[in-house]
């Protein structure tokens, strides 16, 4: 039986960067209609830099794709420099040939945060499920906007946002971790479940703990990514760095 999580180390987040891309153009090659699912923050801007690279030079083709992204903060527009939707348009919808009517976003500004989870699972639904699903990691374990609790939601759902999630994404809004709204949007344990394979991929001695504990500590709430061992096809994609503890 294969060990599970499969871990691929590699020698720095570069490499990493132009493993997962190779990966996410070879899928695309296969299948032109791929449904991505697509995370933000710092660890998938080498990842974005290098899909924008090879939708230059005609070997990643988004023309035909579909993407979901994992979150979004509740309380801002989309148009906010600060929203993820801004942030993924800065560094990869706005370079490739992706048709926007097949980018879904969680909208933050939705009056009723539980249709808009309604809404966005019955998206996913209608275009098939996802195929492959990127995902990072926080310090704290979490995955999307998962964060560590004595419970989770499987489904998309409206998160509390812990203090450190806040701190880190506090570059996006002028380096306040106070003006990082306290709530978002975030596909649950489930609709992460259901994407019929995931990558995680982590870079940096930041994140060599929940690393370790991913890989090899107990499934728990508390390390929300720690479920990930129990799915069938995934893989972790690591820096040395990253992979110092195992
Ligand atoms: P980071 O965030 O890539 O900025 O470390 C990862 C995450 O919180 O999922």
């Amino acid at each position: 039986m294969p060990l599970r999580p499969a871990v691929s180390i590699l020698p720095d987040a570069n490499a990493v960067a132009r493993r997962l891309a190779a990966r996410v153009a070879d899928a695309l090659r296969a299948n032109p209609s791929l449904v991505l699912g697509l995370p933000t923050g710092r660890t998938p801007l080498l990842l974005y830099e290098e899909l924008v690279r090879l939708a230059k030079d005609g070997t990643a083709g988004f023309a035909a794709a579909t993407t979901f992204n994992l979150d979004e903060f509740i309380g801002i527009p989309a148009t906010h420099p600060g929203s993820y939707r801004s942030f993924m348009q800065r560094h990869l919808f706005d370079h490739v040939n992706i048709d926007p009517s097949r980018i879904n976003f969680l909208d933050g500004s939705a009056p009723d945060a539980e249709a808009e989870g309604c809404r966005y699972e019955k998206a996913i639904e209608k275009a098939g499920g996802i195929d492959l699903l990127i995902l990072g990691i926080g310090t704290n374990g979490h995955v999307g906007f998962n964060e560590p609790s004595r419970g989770l939601a499987a489904r998309t759902h409206r998160v509390t946002l812990k203090a450190e999630t806040r701190r880190s994404n506090a570059a996006l809004f002028g380096g306040d971790p106070d003006a990082v709204p306290a709530e978002a949007l975030s596909m649950g344990m489930g609709t992460i479940f259901d994407a019929r394979s995931v990558v995680l991929v982590a870079t940096g001695e930041r994140k060599a703990p929940c690393v370790e504990q991913l890989v090899s500590g107990p499934i728990t709430t508390e390390l929300p990514a720690s479920f990930l061992q129990l799915h069938a096809n995934v893989e972790i994609m690591l820096d040395k760095a990253a992979a110092q503890k195992l």
